[in-house]
């Protein structure tokens, strides 16, 4: 039978992706997310596995939940994930994120349970030296968020030293896109993504974009980031995760498709995809936005055999276009959002 995987944050965006690739590949789920930016209703009409409502911080909830399932790994979506509010709200990002995650590690040890898999992000590196970045680029950090993950994978360290607990660190690029049939992708609320963003505007439920800074040093003046496919993320933590049953040592992986794209080549492709016109209007800078962050997934290929199958920006803007008005729809059309929920199953 295959390992039965505790899924922090798996009614969100990135970690419900996870569990629905999981369970298709026979995994046995036990979701645990607070549901303060997941959605009760995907899990119940989507992923339909065991779904404990809870926190990471929580500890004698986790021991309980240790004692009830048998776990045999865990991966960890839960954490707080916008750079701009983290830059307003350190303390909020470094309690859940640090603290919430040291109360799960410690958990982990006290259960036995000794293979994580941790959602990390190339926002660890923070402005790069060189691009594409590779995994032993110093790390520099500009946000609170980015530095609440890079202080977690330095803990991860220190566990595996301590008390032989493995993990694999996936720090991915920009995760975009959604399922291609359809049944889960970004709900954010409140909204702060450059793709789920444009998208609203393009079905009417905002005026306009911001672009957040025109004069980086980049060729257009905007930001360029490296997006990647949700599934393709999915995908990797099902890899890190027979990594670490088969006995992998702890190790850390960039996700990404090499490839970086500017917000106004974003904001332009989605035109082509949406088919609608985005009116823009150019703001000062975002605190805490590196310039420009590409990487390629090069080790992850290497070491765990990851294959990206959806590495097309088109493709991805296509598949979210497609979630975001099968969630939501257009404003002012016929059928409600509230509708369009209840039928994403
Ligand atoms: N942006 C705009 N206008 C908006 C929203 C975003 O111009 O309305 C810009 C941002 O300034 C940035 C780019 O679009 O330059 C992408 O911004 P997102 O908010 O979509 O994503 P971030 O790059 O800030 O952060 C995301 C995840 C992080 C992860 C990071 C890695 O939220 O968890 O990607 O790059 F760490």
């Amino acid at each position: 039978m295959k390992p039965t995987v505790l899924v922090t944050g798996g009614a969100g965006y990135i970690g419900s992706h996870a569990v629905l690739s999981l369970k298709q590949q026979g995994y046995q789920v036990v979701i645990l997310d607070n549901l303060s930016g997941g959605h009760k209703d995907l899990v119940e009409t989507v992923l339909d596995v065991e779904f404990v409502v809870g926190d990471t911080s929580d500890r004698p909830l986790l021991d309980k939940l240790f004692q009830t399932y048998k776990i045999d790994a865990v991966m960890h979506f839960a954490a707080y994930i916008a750079v701009g509010e983290s830059v307003e709200q350190p303390g909020k990002y470094y309690d859940n994120n640090v603290g919430g995650t040291l109360t799960l590690l410690e958990a982990m040890v006290a259960a036995g349970v000794k293979k994580l898999v941790f959602s990390s992000t190339c926002a660890i590196y923070g402005p790069p030296d060189e691009v594409p970045i590779p995994e032993n680029h110093p790390k520099r950090p500009i946000s609170p968020y980015a530095r609440s993950k890079w202080m977690v994978e330095q803990i991860l360290e220190d566990f595996d030293r301590a008390y032989g607990l493995k993990s694999v660190r996936f720090r991915y690029f920009n995760a975009a896109g959604a399922d291609p049939e359809g049944r889960l992708g970004e709900d954010h609320y409140p909204e702060t993504h450059l793709i789920p963003l444009i998208i609203q505007a393009a079905l009417g439920h905002r005026d306009s974009i911001y672009i957040f800074g025109t004069d980086y040093d980049t060729p257009d003046g905007t930001c360029i980031r490296d997006y990647i496919h949700i599934l393709d993320i999915a995908q990797a933590h099902i890899l890190g995760l027979e990594y670490l049953m088969q006995g992998g040592d702890s190790d850390a992986f960039n996700l990404g498709n090499g490839q970086g794209f500017s917000v106004r080549e974003v904001i332009e492709l989605a035109k082509t995809v949406t088919a609608q016109e985005i009116e823009v209007i150019e703001k000062p800078r975002r605190a805490g936005d590196p310039p420009t962050l590409v990487g390629t997934g090069d080790r992850a290929k290497q070491v765990l055999g990851w294959k990206p199958e959806y590495a097309d920006l088109e493709q991805i803007l296509a598949h979210a276009w497609a979630w975001h008005q099968k969630r939501h729809g257009r404003k002012n059309a016929d059928a409600t959002p509230a509708a369009l929920a209840s039928s994403a199953s």
